[in-house]
């Protein structure tokens, strides 16, 4: 007997339900921000991973799932898709064609992470890019967006917590001052930070090991790092926000795990996910990223939101699948009459089923139950000669006899009162 891998779900019938619910509101909701679906493939050249979202990350330098052809051609597993919309974008000439592109996508992603509760090695990522513009309007689309997915799909009590990390040179500025203020401090960071001090300082802000937390908190407190046009970028996002009622927190200690981020970056969080990895979802603006990979250069901003912890927040949906219609045949000439009824049934888009395997019509009719149908209708030899099906409605027990060209019209009106 074989076992799923580690870090990875089944996902069965039942729950793949709350899923199929999940992608046809963000089908809807991206529609309404005009947004259009993309997708891009699931393996990748490895080195279009280690060079955006950097060599020393945690996601490259520990979680890469690889594939070696051989040592020149090595694939990746895509981590995430931001780099891979970015080369889609540039390989398919989006910004002569399209201009200005905004993209919606779901997809899985996968990381050799330590599995637990809402983390996992096989995930899936629901996401959007909006790349070709540097306007604060857009980043505040994006946040906009994010949010009223989560409206969409039910879930509240989450909170919105924003940063700006500034442009290329304040990030740099910025690394260098923590340096030099961390210097002498290096003794009472935990292990990690330790490394993180060359490999890449920022990510000390965010750690969650309480002293280092501490030691975070001192080195932020009333630090401006942001050049005259990123700040005014950054309030023009924040005013944006304010006059949609969107509630937002200002942190900055939040500074993301990935290398490609410059000015606004932004995560959603939620209690219900713990407190070691809170985020239902983050994002963030990449104005280098296009350059980097080759392209123009072209200013983006992006989210994703990680599925497993959206359905480990939303109120729990009961989602009514369209009612069933059970065919049953009562003895051998019925069953090619039953196999065409069912045929004839599915063709003008009723949910239907026949039962298959010869059984009494008490274990046939358990069967139905089972499966939860509305409808049962049931042919034998007197309806055969007579031209009629025998039709039960589940619900009330009421039987009626129905003529075969009477039967369509009767059925539509009973499983629109059952979808009620
Ligand atoms: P990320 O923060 O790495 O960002 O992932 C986004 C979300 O995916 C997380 O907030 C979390 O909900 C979910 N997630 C990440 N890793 C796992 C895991 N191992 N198991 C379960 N869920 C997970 C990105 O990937 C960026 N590409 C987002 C982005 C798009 N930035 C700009 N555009």
């Amino acid at each position: 007997m074989f076992n799923r891998v580690p870090g990875t779900k089944d996902i069965l019938p039942g729950q793949s339900e709350q899923w199929q619910n999940l992608e046809r509101i963000s089908d809807k909701t991206f529609s309404c921000f005009n947004y259009r679906h993309i997708r891009t493939p699931i393996i990748e050249h490895a080195a279009l991973f280690s060079r955006t979202l950097g060599e020393a990350t945690e996601i490259v330098q520990k979680q890469m799932f690889l594939i070696k052809k051989d040592d020149e051609d090595v694939y990746a597993l895509r981590p995430e898709a931001t780099a891979s919309i970015c080369r889609a974008f540039i390989e398919n000439n989006l910004d002569k064609t399209q201009g200005f592109v905004k993209v919606w996508y779901a997809g899985p992603m996968f990381r050799m992470e330590r599995p637990q509760k809402g983390r996992l090695r096989q995930f899936h990522h629901i996401g959007a890019e909006a790349i070709g513009s540097a306007s604060p309007e857009v980043d505040v689309e994006i946040i906009d967006l994010a949010r009223t997915l989560l409206d969409n799909f039910k879930i509240s009590g989450f909170t919105i917590v924003i940063n700006s990390l500034g442009c290329g040179q304040d990030r740099k500025a910025f690394s260098q001052k923590l340096r030099e203020r961390l210097k002498d401090k290096l003794g009472s960071l935990c292990e990690e930070c330790v490394a993180r001090y060359e490999r890449n300082v920022l990510r000390i802000l965010d750690c969650k090991n309480e002293r280092c937390s501490a030691i975070a908190e001192d080195l932020v407190r009333g630090h401006d790092h942001l050049c005259p046009d990123c700040s005014a970028h950054f309030n023009s996002v924040k005013r944006g926000l304010d006059s949609l009622a969107i509630p937002y927190q200002v942190s900055p200690r939040l500074v993301r795990g990935l290398d490609y981020y410059t000015r606004t970056v932004f995560e959603f969080k939620h209690s219900e996910l713990g407190s070691q990895q809170d985020a239902l979802g983050a994002g963030g603006r990449y104005d280098g990223l296009v350059q980097e990979l080759g392209g123009p250069q072209t200013p983006a901003i992006g989210f994703a939101f990680g599925v497993e912890r959206l359905l480990l927040c939303q109120e729990a949906a009961e989602i009514k699948p369209s009612p069933l219609v059970f065919c049953i045949p009562l003895g051998d000439a019925a069953v090619e009459a039953v196999r065409e009824l069912v045929h004839g049934l599915r063709g003008q888009g009723i949910r239907c089923d026949g039962s298959y395997e010869s059984r009494s019509l008490k274990g046939a009719m358990r069967r139905a139950n089972d499966l939860g149908a509305s409808t049962v209708l049931i042919l034998g030899d007197n309806e055969l000669a007579a031209g009629t099906v025998t039709l039960k409605d589940m619900a009330s027990g009421a039987q009626e006899n129905v003529s075969r060209k009477d039967l369509t019209a009767r059925l539509k009106v009973l499983l629109s009162e059952a979808q009620q």
